[in-house]
């Protein structure tokens, strides 16, 4: 709240400067509605809501067995076995989707649920009931199902083979995904493959805080983004040829990107190789071809002062470079937060750390809600959209996460505040930089499990009360303000403490 009344102070200062210095015409704030066919829409993904997580013949995933393994790694020592029990509430669920009036819903189809054996040998029927039933039911609510194939969780035998860093995952990963274009292809239009590769690769490949919870050589994430960027033009590929001249739908994969503001010591350049490795890790080698140049260099060189006969980062045959370049019917962005990004003063001294040679700093006065990497910075979203346009050709970019963090709260004015800044970030993008921007989606439709922090960073717009056996579903503050939003196509201002709700 307090963050919210100095935005707008210094927004009606900026204004009355505006008018002053250069007359009114150019000081109107941002236009607040969006484009006509702009489509808004909310996500979920299945281990974090669903629950229901030994139902059936569903095997246990990654997920599973990492929060029974490891609860001391969850913060609240918790696990998505009951989650918000969405195997059993999906049509509730879609009843407040309904009253929020969104276009689209997003949500992920769990691996182990359909294909309890990893392999396509054996398919479950419940499992593909559940998908089919949320499905015809979001389509009979006049709501477009968006479907995430792969949301960071398939099943632990899997696993047992090495994962993502098996590149017969992108086999074992096709054959899956086939099964979903087979089963649920003829009535979904737009199809996410991956979430955010660069997130369970860096945190679960080359950390413990992630499942599979792997340290690997300060390699294993470089390894499975290397399959998962197979993985993820194999299935684009097999949807080309055999499913899109019959479905007519749309497909590509999601990167986590993080925007950037200024700062002492930030220069064009740092900011350039702070966003190649990571938004460029996983999206030049889709919409420009290969591996960012610098990250190629960079890390070879290092791997050979390390000693190593061969470069950490794998390298890609010119046959992969082609087969993986141009797989992407859209730009899908997740984006929260933003950092300063310098480089690191350590290698003046000939001493090498950090393979990007970044520090990707923060200014103290940015607020935060309950995470402590999610850092309200919209300046910086506007900043990434216009890089996205510049370095890859203006692509259409569907806004697939974007929220905020809190405990629960039912009176989130911070989440709406946030919602606020970024969307007219977002809106002025579009607006006076010509940034192709088509879709928003709110992350997310409901409290929920999240990850390592458990239950103790709750990103919903409904609420759910994890104490109730029942995990009762309720209205937010953000509930009532979205659906005016949606209903209006005009972002509404923040209500404050002591208005009428
Ligand atoms: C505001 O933007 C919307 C959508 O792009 C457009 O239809 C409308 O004409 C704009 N209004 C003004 C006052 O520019
Ligand atoms: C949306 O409409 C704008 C004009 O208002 C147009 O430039 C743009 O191409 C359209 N986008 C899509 C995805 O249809
Ligand atoms: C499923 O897991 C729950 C714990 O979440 C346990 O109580 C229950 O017995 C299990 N059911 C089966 C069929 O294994
Ligand atoms: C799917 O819907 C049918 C008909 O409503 C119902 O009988 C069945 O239990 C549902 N299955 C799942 C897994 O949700
Ligand atoms: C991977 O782990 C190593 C060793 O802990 C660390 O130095 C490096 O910064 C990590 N890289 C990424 C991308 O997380
Ligand atoms: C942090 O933000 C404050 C307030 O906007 C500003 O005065 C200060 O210079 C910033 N510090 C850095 C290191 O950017
Ligand atoms: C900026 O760079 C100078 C010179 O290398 C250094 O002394 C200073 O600590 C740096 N400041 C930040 C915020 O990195
Ligand atoms: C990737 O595809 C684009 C568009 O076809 C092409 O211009 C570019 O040269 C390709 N990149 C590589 C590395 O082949
Ligand atoms: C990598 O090493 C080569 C040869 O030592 C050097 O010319 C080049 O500048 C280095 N590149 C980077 C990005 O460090």
């Amino acid at each position: 709240m307090e963050h919210y009344i100095s935005i707008m102070k210094h927004t009606w200062k900026i204004v009355i400067c505006c008018i002053i210095f250069t007359g009114l015409k150019e000081c109107q704030a941002a236009n607040l509605s969006f484009p006509g066919n702009f489509t808004i829409g909310v996500a979920t993904s299945s281990y974090q809501i669903e629950g229901a997580w030994n139902v059936s013949d569903k095997a246990e995933s990654i997920w599973d067995w990492y929060t029974h393994s490891y609860p001391e790694n969850i913060a609240d020592e918790s696990n998505g076995d009951i989650a918000c029990d969405s195997y059993h509430k999906y049509e509730e669920d879609i009843q407040w989707l309904k009253e929020l009036g969104v276009d689209f819903y997003r949500f992920s189809v769990s691996w182990a649920r359909i294909l309890p054996n990893g392999f396509a040998n054996e398919v479950s029927e419940d499992g593909l009931q559940y998908y089919k039933n949320l499905t015809q039911a979001l389509i009979d609510n006049g709501i477009e199902p968006v479907v995430t194939i792969y949301h960071w969780e398939h099943p632990k035998i899997l696993e047992d083979l090495g994962g993502w860093t098996n590149e017969l995952m992108v086999t074992w990963y096709a054959d899956y995904a086939r099964v979903i274009f087979e089963e649920l292809g003829p009535l979904v239009k737009t199809f996410v493959t991956i979430n955010e590769p660069e997130s369970y690769c860096a945190v679960g490949y080359n950390t413990t805080y992630f499942a599979p919870g792997k340290e690997l050589e300060n390699m294993g994430h470089y390894i499975c983004m290397h399959n998962s960027l197979k993985a993820h033009a194999t299935v684009y590929h097999m949807y080309d040829d055999e499913y899109r001249s019959t479905q007519n739908g749309q497909i590509g994969i999601v990167a986590q990107c993080y925007g950037w503001v200024a700062g002492d010591n930030v220069t064009d350049d740092s900011i350039e190789r702070y966003f190649q490795f990571n938004c460029g890790w996983v999206m030049h080698p889709i919409f420009v071809g290969d591996y960012p140049e610098i990250m190629k260099t960079r890390i070879a060189n290092i791997s050979a002062l390390q000693g190593y006969p061969f470069s950490r980062l794998p390298e890609f045959s010119d046959d992969w470079i082609e087969y993986i370049n141009g797989t992407a019917d859209f730009f899908g962005l997740n984006h929260y937060t933003s950092r300063m990004p310098v480089f690191d003063s350590n290698e003046d001294l000939g001493i090498y750390t950090i393979d990007s040679g970044i520090i990707a700093s923060i200014n103290e006065s940015w607020s935060l809600g309950s995470a402590a990497w999610l850092h309200v910075v919209p300046a910086g979203f506007g900043n990434l959209l216009r890089m996205i346009r510049d370095q890859y050709n203006n692509p259409p970019v569907w806004v697939l996460e974007n929220g905020y963090p809190d405990t629960g709260e039912s009176d989130d004015y911070s989440r709406i505040s946030y919602y606020y800044e970024y969307i007219t970030e977002l809106l002025t993008a579009f607006q006076d930089d010509g940034c192709n921007v088509v879709r928003y989606t709110i992350w997310s439709l409901l409290d929920e499990f999240e990850w390592t922090a458990g239950y103790t960073q709750l990103f919903g717009i409904v609420g759910v009360d994890f104490d109730s056996s029942d995990r009762t579903r309720s209205a937010k503050l953000s509930t009532a303000w979205w659906q005016e939003v949606i209903s209006t196509r005009t972002l509404q201002s923040v209500p404050t403490a002591n208005s009428t709700r």
